[in-house]
């Protein structure tokens, strides 16, 4: 059953930032945790390996409520260097899909509404927008705060392309988003290298050169801080293996997928997210779950085969007890819940009553 979600598709951006979390994220009830956390990720120890990814969680109150629900692995909005204005509202809108979401599908057209039903899945589209560093800095050390025992803050970021920007220019970008983020004292990093909202064509994380660039100067930043990179869907096996191949040895965790571009349309087959660049926009929720599990199953097993030692952060569909124990079998080290989370504030304690009571992660 949906309940009502934390972040209100309904209400602009800014209304959820100033006004959000809502519904039972917001009644003040925090869950209760015995004994201590078995898990370990990166570094933190964890009562449970599961959490909500980068982009609901929009600022430090959210990140609190999520961890009083037992959300332990969460991760802050991705920040930019500089304030960065959000798409138009609408931002989010259901489409109805009953199976997968496959390639064949996602090349053609998607309708979109805003009647949230299951099984969900929705488009978001919010332009990766961000406020100056002077604000987040000082907000993500107060989500660090809110972590209790057994749970972690990540903090993911992204570089920015400015008009007549080289390409070092936005290579250091991202090297600066990644040392003010550091700063903070984000105990793990995500640099997103997938966003399907930016109006490009071609996502950054195909392009495994550019890559390795960002990944090396990211690192020579941050020094011994593990840093994890936010991947899509590969479709073809060998470029893949090139991309684990080149940076597998360099960054210290693997998450996927982000979500899975769509040309998004209104009943009369209109655009319906207004405004340039937003005709084609990320998919996510139940329709995507069989992408996300195929990378977990693939990144696990090349990491086997060319002996490298990455975390495997599984996302994508993750709506019930169930998903969550597919993406464990598949080999996740640590799982998480965009579109399932923002809907079901009781999903992490459902996890954790279901994986006392089965063989699981
Ligand atoms: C409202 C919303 C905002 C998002 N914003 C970001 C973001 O800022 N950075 C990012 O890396 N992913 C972002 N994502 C993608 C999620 O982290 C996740 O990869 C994707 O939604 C698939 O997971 P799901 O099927 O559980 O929703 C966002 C997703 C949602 C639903």
């Amino acid at each position: 059953m949906l309940e009502q979600p934390f972040y209100d598709p309904e209400r602009s951006y800014e209304e959820n930032f100033a006004e959000g979390p809502f519904g039972d994220f917001a009644d003040g009830v925090s869950v209760e945790r015995t004994g201590e956390p078995e898990h370990d990720f990166l570094g933190a120890p964890l009562f449970l390996p599961f959490g909500i990814p980068a982009g609901p969680l929009i600022n430090a109150r959210f990140v609190a409520a999520a961890f009083a629900k037992g959300f332990d692995v969460c991760t802050y909005k991705t920040v930019r260097t500089r304030s960065y204005p959000c798409h138009p509202h609408p931002n989010v809108l259901a489409v109805h899909l009953d199976g997968d979401l496959t390639p064949e599908l996602a090349a053609g057209s998607l309708v979109a509404d805003d009647s949230y039903r299951e099984p969900l899945s929705i488009t978001n589209s919010f332009g990766v927008p961000s406020k100056d560093p002077d604000f987040w800095q000082a907000d993500i050390a107060r989500a660090i705060e809110s972590a209790g025992k057994g749970q972690v803050l990540i903090g993911s970021f992204q570089g920015t392309k400015r008009e007549g920007g080289s390409v070092e220019d936005f290579i250091e970008d991202y090297a600066l988003a990644a040392r003010l983020v550091a700063e903070t004292g984000a105990p793990i990093l995500e640099a997103n290298l997938s966003c399907p909202n930016e109006g490009t064509a071609e996502l950054l994380c195909f392009d495994v050169e550019r890559v390795r660039q960002i990944c090396e100067r990211i690192k020579a930043e941050i020094g011994d801080r593990p840093l994890i990179i936010k991947l899509a869907h590969f479709a073809e096996e060998e470029h893949l293996v090139e991309l684990v191949k080149t940076v597998g040895g360099v960054v210290q965790g693997l998450a996927a997928i982000n979500t899975i571009p769509a040309r998004i349309v209104d009943e009369r087959g209109r655009q319906a997210l207004p405004g340039e660049g937003r005709a084609i926009s990320g998919v996510c929720g139940s329709s995507i779950k069989w992408a996300g599990l195929d990378m977990v199953h693939r990144l696990v097993g090349l990491r086997e085969k060319l002996q490298l030692e990455f975390a495997v952060i599984g996302v994508g569909g993750v709506m019930s007890a169930k998903d969550y124990q597919q993406y464990g079998q598949a080999g996740a080290d640590c799982v998480q819940s965009a579109t399932g989370a923002m809907w079901n504030p009781y999903l992490a304690q459902e996890i954790a009553e279901y994986s006392s009571t089965e063989d699981n992660i």
